[in-house]
C-alpha cells in the first residue's frame, strides 16, 4: 500500500540511528532519497553504495552553522531537480545545567537551539517555497497528492519535560512540534502537510552506548512496553506520513513511546 515510487526525499542526519533506518526503509517504499550527513562521511558512503548512487545522493551539511540550510537545500535540489518530502531528523543532544558556568550554559542552549530549531525552519522555509511553486515539470500532476510534505522529528520531552540538564533539549523539541503546528495551518492552502513525530526512548547506537553506562532497565522502567522502540519503527511512522495517504492527518504529532507518555 505505501508506494514512494517517484519521490524524493531529504532526510537531514541520516547516516546513523533513526535517519539511517529513516533512509533504508524509504528506499525500500521505492522513494529516491538525498541523504545529509553532518561529519559521518563514511557511514553516509556506505549506505549509499548498499543502496545505489541512482537511488541515494549525498549531501554534508553542519547544521550547526547559522547558513547552512539553504545552502544544503541548494545542493540537494541539484540531484533531481525536485524534493518531495523533507523528514527533518538530524539533532543534537547534550548536558548542560545551571550550574555550568554561564558562558558554558549559552553555548549549549544556542547551539542546540541552531542545530533542533532554527536549522529545521530553515529547511521548512526552503521547502515551503520550493513546494508553492507551480507548474514545475516534474511535479506530479495528480491533484490528489500534496505539493510537499514536512516530517519534523520531535521528542516525548516537547510534552513530558525533560531532566533539568536537558531543560534545551526539550524546549528545542517542543518549538518543533508549534513550527510544525503552524506551517500544517498556515499552509494547508497550498496543498502542503506538516507532521511531527515524537519519539521516547529509540535503541539507537547513541542509547546503546548511554546504556554501557547508565542502568538500561532504569531507562525502560516507565516504558509499559518494557523496552525501547527500534529506529525501524520511526522510520515505518516516517514512510506512511510520506506516502501522502491520510492528508487531514496534517498538523498532527505521532507518539512513538510504548505508552509511557501518551497525550
Ligand atoms: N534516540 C532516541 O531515543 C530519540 C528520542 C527522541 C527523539 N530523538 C530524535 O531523533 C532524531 C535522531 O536521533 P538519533 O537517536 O538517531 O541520534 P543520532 O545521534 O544517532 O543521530 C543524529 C543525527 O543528526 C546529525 N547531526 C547532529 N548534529 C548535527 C549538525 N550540527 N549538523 C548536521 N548534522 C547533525 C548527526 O550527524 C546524526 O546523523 C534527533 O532529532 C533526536 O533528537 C531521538
Amino acid at each position: 500500500m505505501i508506494d514512494l515510487t517517484g519521490k524524493v526525499i531529504l532526510v537531514t542526519g541520516g547516516s546513523q540511528g533513526i535517519g539511517a533506518a529513516t533512509v533504508k526503509t524509504l528506499y525500500q517504499a521505492g522513494a529516491r532519497v538525498i541523504l545529509h550527513y553532518g561529519e559521518s562521511r563514511g557511514k553516509a558512503e556506505e549506505i549509499a553504495q548498499q543502496l545505489g548512487r541512482d537511488a541515494c545522493h549525498l549531501v554534508q551539511a553542519d547544521l550547526g552553522q547559522k547558513q547552512a540550510a539553504p545552502e544544503l537545500w541548494r545542493q540537494a535540489m541539484q540531484w533531481q531537480g525536485k524534493i518531495d518530502v523533507v523528514v527533518n531528523n538530524a539533532g543534537m543532544i547534550s548536558a548542560t545545567s545551571i550550574d555550568d558556568d554561564f558562558a558554558t550554559w549559552s553555548q549549549n542552549w544556542q547551539q542546540t537551539l541552531q542545530v533542533n530549531l532554527i536549522a529545521v525552519a530553515d529547511l521548512c522555509r526552503e521547502a515551503i517555497h520550493h513546494f508553492q511553486q507551480p507548474n514545475l515539470q516534474q511535479k506530479p500532476q495528480d491533484p490528489q497528492q500534496p505539493s510537499g510534505i514536512i516530517i519534523n522529528i520531535s521528542s516525548r520531552a516537547a510534552f513530558r519535560g525533560d531532566q533539568p540538564n536537558f531543560m534545551h533539549y526539550a524546549a528545542s523539541k517542543g518549538g518543533v512540534i508549534s513550527l510544525t503546528r503552524s506551517i500544517a495551518r498556515g499552509f494547508a492552502k497550498d496543498n502542503i502537510l506538516a507532521y511531527a513525530i515524537a519519539p521516547g526512548f529509540v535503541q539507537t547506537e547513541r542509547i546503546a552506548a548511554m546504556m554501557q553506562i547508565e542502568d538500561a532497565a532504569q531507562l525502560t522502567q516507565d516504558i509499559p512496553m518494557g523496552k525501547m522502540a527500534s529506529p525501524e519503527d520511526v522510520a515505518h511512522v516516517v514512510a506512511f506520513l510520506a506516502s501522502g495517504l491520510s492528508p487531514h492527518t496534517t498538523g498532527t504529532t505521532i507518539d512513538i513511546n510504548g505508552a509511557s507518555y501518551v497525550h
